[in-house]
């Protein structure tokens, strides 16, 4: 296999021209199914030339999650615990910057500039991808690998919500029982949306020390315990001065919902990484455990908490 040449971007599309697809969500176009996983197009490009180019490094940390699992907060959290030497909550750049600008998505920036973000740089990365198809410099490097994943139909509300917003005056509406068919499918961002769950979570059994394994409720029910937690995994402890002068409850509460959505940049920006200029106000809906109550039906519930228990199995992993 070393002997293959890496794959140039012209080839990476070449590559996803070529793939099954389903016009499913209809947020960023299409979405094509590629070794095991659903994605759209565009990300599934860098995706592929990122498997063949990215050369991470063994002080690399990643932020790994499937969509609409609480990302943007793990990111705003990751990103304020290893950069506090550096800023305050008065100074820090996510006043301006999105945390998604903060904390780079690997495939993204390979889709767009087909390099990685510049030396010097912080260790902060992100990626969607499954854990089968991280580029194999990832695991190799050993780097540390911080994952979040939330209970499924929670992140499929999430999801149907930002699809909607996303695709809102492009495309003709999409309902959420139409996602809802896409979703148990497995047909969605990064899914089938178990099997994402599922391959990061072997592998945090297998490897705890390089993979945390975290879930968003967990997070929303003690934030301050998990960003201790974090800072520990990550190599940035916590001294016992900061903590008595209370850096970790400033972290929580700058993270928060209420705040990160008030910010102006929340309220007003765009995305600037993102193809289409996504509002950054889209990542901020609710922030809240069990809204899926207000949006599906008893048949709905039952249909996709199945699911989730025959996927999960005796996997240990359960909500
Ligand atoms: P809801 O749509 O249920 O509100 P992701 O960042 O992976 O795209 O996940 C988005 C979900 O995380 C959305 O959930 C969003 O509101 C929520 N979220 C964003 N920022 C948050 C924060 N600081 N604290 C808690 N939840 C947050």
């Amino acid at each position: 296999e070393d002997e293959v040449s890496p794959k140039t971007l012209e080839t990476c599309r070449d590559i996803v021209s070529a793939l099954p697809r389903e016009n499913g969500w209809k947020a960023y176009g299409d979405i094509c199914f590629y070794k095991g996983f659903w994605c759209y197009s565009y990300l599934l490009e860098g995706a592929i030339f990122a498997q063949d180019h990215y050369k991470a490094q063994p002080t690399d940390i990643f932020i790994c999650s499937v969509p609409k699992s609480g990302t943007t907060w793990l990111k705003a959290l990751t990103f304020s615990i290893v950069t506090r030497i550096q800023f305050n909550k008065s100074t820090t750049p996510l006043h301006t910057q999105n945390p998604h600008t903060c904390v780079p998505v690997l495939e993204r920036y390979f889709s767009r500039k087909g390099i990685k973000p510049g030396p010097g740089s912080l260790p902060l990365m992100s990626t969607h991808m499954p854990y089968a198809s991280l580029p194999k410099s990832i695991i190799d490097s050993g780097c540390k690998i911080v994952y979040i994943c939330r209970e499924p139909k929670d992140s499929f509300v999430s999801l149907g919500h930002y699809a909607s917003k996303l695709r809102a005056g492009l495309q003709e509406p999409m309902s959420l029982e139409e996602c809802f068919e896409f979703f148990c499918k497995g047909v969605s961002d990064y899914g089938p949306y178990w099997d994402h769950l599922l391959g990061y979570w072997k592998a945090s059994l297998e490897q705890p020390e390089k993979i945390l394994f975290l879930k968003y409720e967990d997070l929303i029910k003690d934030t301050p315990f998990y960003v201790k937690k974090i800072a520990e995994f990550m190599g940035y402890p916590f001294s016992l001065e900061e903590e008595k002068e209370g850096e970790i409850q400033e972290i929580v509460e700058f993270c928060s919902f209420g705040n990160m959505s008030n910010l102006e940049v929340s309220k007003t920006g765009k995305s600037a990484d993102d193809n289409i200029g996504v509002d950054i106000k889209t990542f901020y809906r609710k922030g809240k455990v069990g809204d899926w109550k207000n949006y599906l039906t008893p048949e709905m519930i039952e249909r996709l908490d199945k699911i989730t228990k025959q996927k999960l199995g005796d996997s240990g992993l359960s909500f």
